[in-house]
């Protein structure tokens, strides 16, 4: 078994399966922000990336992809129903957003939860080299810090979570507080998208361990563990230079034929997840259509919404209302060859992604919730002539970056629809340079900026190791 410097723990690899017409498998990159984040400054890395495919069953052996080797770990048909549709997406991620759906709380998926994260410590520790560091991600492997620690001392060892962490009120309902809690406050470093996330953490590590310290660092039992805020972003000049390819170009103007030119268009890309605010947005454009303050012959939607964990209850039934209520509005106010929303239920690869981001007079991003939302910024670092409107939810970490979008409240349904409204009236001055000012900031905060300061903190917070990763 070869072993790295680097490791990063994640449940998702960075590519995912699915099924070509012909039945034979082909390999993508997984939708999704922290795949698609990570994967932009590991390639050139020679680190390791343990992580799952996406599918049920035994593991298949993954090329590497350029000099990042990965490590496929197998989920059987119990782990993918209790660790992950259950533990890690029926109980942590609706609790950690807002519990805008209920979190479930089933005592067998615990138990699932538990020992799949010490299969991904055992594989992180056999592919560490010695006093290598191990990155772990996110909500599904919250246990990983404190078992790894144990298996391999010698490890300097990070943990970022991507999601929100929620107020101490709402962590407060999970039966398995305590563990959780200690589990990541194993790393040495704990990252998160806000400021806030690590207040929290530190109230309650105080409340439940008995910890002490401070928002950027606790102390607990005989170790300090450092704590902070480290906001993801996207690989700018990848988006810049996808967006200057005439494939993109040509793309972004025929979309625009296609979809009337003189029509204004109104762009949604997401996951098809009930934190997004999908429904809240169909609603207001529902209304303004209603109203007659849009009209169908003049402005169009284009609402993509890649499917997501499908086996999910919540997520089926989520797209079956959206489903229903698309083909209700387009059955309402739709004229012949002339849809009110195109919804489009697939993944897109880069190219078409970014043509699309070009083809967009609004951009609307209205999550109820969000860790960051990198579809936000990836539509900034496309705009290359610095047109276009970003109307953007106060409720993703995005926001308190993006400070020039057109910021709203989603669950303030007549908010959006002014907010809207606003958007599409915008004076192309004060858009170019709202525009401006969001690329500015993206260019100086970019995925490698994100990297270096978290992984350039980790190898502080142990004056004895250092991390290393290319710039
Ligand atoms: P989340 O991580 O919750 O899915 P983000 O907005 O942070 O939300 O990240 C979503 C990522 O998934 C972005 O990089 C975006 O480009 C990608 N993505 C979204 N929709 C699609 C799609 N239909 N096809 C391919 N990639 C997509
Ligand atoms: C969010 C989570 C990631 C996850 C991604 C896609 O970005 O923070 O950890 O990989 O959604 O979800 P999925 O369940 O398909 O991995």
């Amino acid at each position: 078994m070869r072993q790295s410097s680097l490791v990063v723990v994640a449940n998702r690899l960075p590519l995912d399966d699915s099924a070509a017409p012909d039945g034979a498998c082909e390999w993508r990159r997984s939708p999704g922000g922290l795949a698609g984040a990570l994967h932009a400054i590991l390639q050139q890395t020679g680190a390791t990336w343990v992580g799952w495919d996406g599918t049920v069953g035994e593991a298949r052996p993954l090329p590497d992809l350029g000099s990042l080797r990965l490590r496929p770990m197998a989920l059987d048909e119990d782990e993918t129903r209790g660790y992950y549709e259950g533990f890690a997406n029926g109980t942590l991620w609706p609790l950690y957003h807002d519990a805008v759906e209920s979190p479930v709380f089933d005592r067998g998926w615990w138990e699932t939860y538990k020992a799949v994260n010490r299969r991904f410590a055992e594989a992180a520790a056999e592919v560490a080299e010695p006093g290598a560091t191990v990155w772990v991600q996110d909500y599904h492997l919250h246990l990983v810090p404190q078992l790894l620690r144990e298996l391999r001392p010698d490890l300097l060892i990070g943990f970022f979570l991507h999601v929100p962490f929620p107020p101490p009120e709402l962590f407060m309902q999970l039966p398995r507080r305590v563990e959780l809690l200690r589990g990541m406050l194993g790393a040495d470093l704990v990252g998160f998208q806000r400021p806030q996330a690590a207040h929290n953490v530190a109230q309650l590590a105080a409340k439940l361990l008995g910890a002490q310290g401070a928002d950027d660092a606790i102390v607990l039992e005989d170790r300090v563990v450092r704590t902070g805020a480290f906001p993801v972003s996207i690989d700018v000049a990848e988006m810049r230079s996808l967006s200057a390819r005439p494939y993109v170009i040509n793309q972004a103007r025929k979309l625009r034929h296609d979809l009337g030119s003189h029509k204004r268009v109104l762009l949604s890309v997401d996951r098809l997840d009930y934190t997004k605010g999908i429904e809240h947005r169909l609603t207001a454009y529902a209304e303004l259509l209603r109203d007659g303050l849009v009209k169908v012959r003049d402005t169009v939607v284009v609402q993509v919404a890649v499917p997501s964990r499908e086996r999910v209850e919540t997520y089926r039934g989520l797209r079956d209302r959206i489903e229903r209520e698309v083909g209700r509005i387009n059955g309402e106010y739709g004229r012949v060859g002339e849809p009110a929303i195109h919804y489009l239920n697939q993944p897109f690869d880069r190219a078409d992604l970014a043509a699309l981001y070009q083809t967009a007079d609004v951009m609307v991003v209205t999550p109820l919730r969000d860790g960051m939302n990198l579809v936000a910024k990836e539509f900034v670092a496309a705009r290359r002539d610095d047109t276009g409107a970003l109307v953007l939810s106060e409720f993703a970490g995005a926001a308190a970056e993006l400070e020039d979008a057109f910021q709203v409240n989603p669950h303030d349904v007549d908010g959006l629809k002014e907010t809207l409204l606003r958007a599409l009236s915008a004076d192309p001055a004060d858009l170019a340079a709202r525009m401006a000012g969001m690329r500015r900031y993206l260019t100086d905060h970019d995925i490698h900026a994100w990297a270096r300061d978290y992984l350039t903190t980790l190898s502080f917070s142990s004056q004895s190791r250092t991390a290393s990763i290319g710039s």
